[in-house]
């Protein structure tokens, strides 16, 4: 019949796509032997369609009997490439090629986190001028973080340092100044320290605020300090720390802990004074809480407050990061999102 060589063509391709199927879908070595038995051995699929070959006219022999030999070199081919994926399989590799074109993946570098780089900046610039580095616990007394720097508990400065309290007088620190009075229980004047360190307050969290948050102490007692080599200080750090530019401004303030008080700005480093959206237009950025040492500081903590005298200042390293760089939010700083931080590796 006419159409006999088209239609033993036609099952031939069934024979090869099942064919495929089979092996493509034999897990083992035995499974592949089986699909090899059913479809390539002797009396298999495909031999027992080859022997159908005779059966046809002789026009239809020569291109069915091809047809059939690619069907047959195409599953002896994948049979091979199976048996080899199988016993790789079993043998733990896979059977995936390397592509020795992929670029390398990059190791992972760590960087300093922008308010670290802060706080180890400023602290290498006090390490200049004689200035030790000091830590306190964050978990502290109220004495300590209030009534040793002459707050009283009462007092409406109390209020603003509302904070989380674990037991009876003991709370999360809302300061780094109750370090000033460890240092000075500890040790006799001369001091000077740099208390760089963690802070809570029942702050919120939004684009200026976290309820905790980095602050960097600064405590000077000797004989014979005054309001200039206070100034004289602050002029250093923040040349060295802003550029030789920078100007500084000591605004009248009040801490109980300072008498008198001041807050320090320095003329904006971004528009250099001459008003941007970062100084909200005036050229001034605030960068510290500071003054000279209450003489009730050190009565509370045994200085002769009549031979010594002192200042002491307070920042807050992640603000001055935000100006840095620029940072529209602080909890940017908090959030721990590697695509954020990588920038300033
Ligand atoms: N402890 C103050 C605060 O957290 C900051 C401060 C102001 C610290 C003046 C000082 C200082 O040492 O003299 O708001």
């Amino acid at each position: 019949m006419a159409n006999e060589g088209p239609a033993l063509r036609e099952r031939l391709e069934e024979i090869r796509r099942r064919g495929v199927a089979a092996f493509e879908s034999a897990e083992s070595q035995e499974a592949l032997e089986a699909a090899r038995i059913e479809f390539l051995g002797r009396g298999g699929l495909v031999s027992r369609a080859m022997s159908d070959l005779k059966a046809l006219p002789a026009e239809e022999k020569p291109a069915t009997g091809q047809a059939g030999n690619r069907v047959k070199k195409a599953l002896e081919a994948l049979l091979e490439v199976r048996s080899a994926a199988i016993a790789a399989a079993e043998s733990g590799e896979t059977d995936e090629v390397t592509d020795l074109t992929l670029p390398g993946r990059r190791t992972w570098q760590g960087g300093v986190h922008p308010v670290t780089r802060v706080i180890d900046e400023v602290c290498e610039i006090f390490r200049e001028i004689g200035f030790t580095i000091a830590t306190g616990p964050e978990i502290e007394s109220d004495w300590h973080n209030f009534t040793s720097l002459n707050i009283p508990l009462d007092h409406p400065a109390a209020d603003m340092h509302d904070t989380f309290y674990l037991d009876q007088g003991v709370l999360l620190r809302t300061h780094t100044s109750p370090v000033q009075a460890r240092i000075m229980l500890e040790h006799d004047p001369p001091v000077r320290v740099l208390a760089p360190g963690l802070v809570f307050r029942r702050d919120p969290w939004d684009a200026s605020h976290a309820p905790a948050f980095e602050q960097i102490e600064g405590l000077a007692v000797d004989e014979g300090i005054d309001f200039v080599e206070f100034r004289a200080a602050i002029d250093f750090f923040v040349h060295r720390f802003f550029g030789t530019g920078t100007r500084t401004r000591f605004r009248p303030s009040y801490f109980p802990f300072t008498e008198p008080s001041a807050e320090v700005d320095v003329t904006c480093f971004l528009c250099e004074g001459s008003g941007c959206s970062t100084c909200k237009g005036t050229g001034w950025v605030e960068i510290m809480g500071s003054g000279m040492v209450n003489p009730a500081v050190f009565e509370a903590v045994g200085y002769d407050s009549e031979r010594f005298t002192g200042y002491a200042f307070g920042m807050g390293p992640a603000r001055i990061a935000l100006l840095r760089y620029r940072i529209p939010d602080i909890r940017l700083l908090y959030e721990g999102d590697a695509a954020f931080l990588e920038q300033f590796c």
